[in-house]
């Protein structure tokens, strides 16, 4: 059987769980002292989805505004991209709609987008409701979860997805 490389990569505010997402997917873990990621970070990850197994290139970068120059350089050549808001913070949908329009202009014709409103295991401190979110994804025809690295939800399932759509 074949194995399928897929490259994808996490963008997003800084703080939102982008590494802690990818920590959850790839070891299946939630460490609550991750520290900031400077660049980016690379993981991969095999996942057998229908009979097919793809194995993930995960490129996890940074969310810090210092590091924004660099990023094209990870999205260009990405199959799909995650991109992560966290629910209880309206200013990192802002910046979720600024990667997502940035992707749309600049990124790879046909690459696959997701959008994650992660941390959705802090419902007493939501700012963003999830029909916004789903309405948002599918005005630009996004894959949409709520996730929680903390706890599990629709980590596999984020990536379970992607796989469906891929060209
Ligand atoms: P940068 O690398 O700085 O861009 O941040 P990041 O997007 O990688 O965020 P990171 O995974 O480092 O998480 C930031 C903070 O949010 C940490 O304190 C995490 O423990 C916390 N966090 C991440 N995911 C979740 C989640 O699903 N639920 C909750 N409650 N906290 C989370
Ligand atoms: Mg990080």
């Amino acid at each position: 059987m074949s194995v399928r490389e897929v490259k994808v990569c996490l963008l997003g505010d800084i703080g939102v769980g982008k590494s802690s997402l990818v920590g959850r997917f790839v070891h299946n873990s939630f460490n609550p002292n991750l520290t900031t990621t400077l660049g980016a970070s690379f993981m991969s990850k095999s996942l057998t989805v229908d009979g097919n197994t793809i194995k993930y290139q995960i490129w996890d970068t940074a969310g810090q505004e210092r590091y924004r120059s660099l990023l094209p350089m990870y999205y260009r050549n990405a199959a799909a991209a995650i991109v992560v808001y966290d629910i209880t913070s309206e200013a990192t949908f802002d910046v979720l709609q600024e990667w997502i329009t940035e992707l749309h202009r600049l990124g790879p014709q046909n690459i696959v987008l997701a959008i994650a409103g992660n941390k959705c295991d802090l419902e007493e401190k939501r700012e963003i409701s999830r029909q916004r979110g789903a309405e948002y994804a599918q005005e630009v025809d996004a894959i949409f979860m709520e996730t929680s690295a903390l706890n599990a939800t629709n980590v596999e399932e984020i990536f379970v997805q992607i796989s469906r759509r891929l060209p």
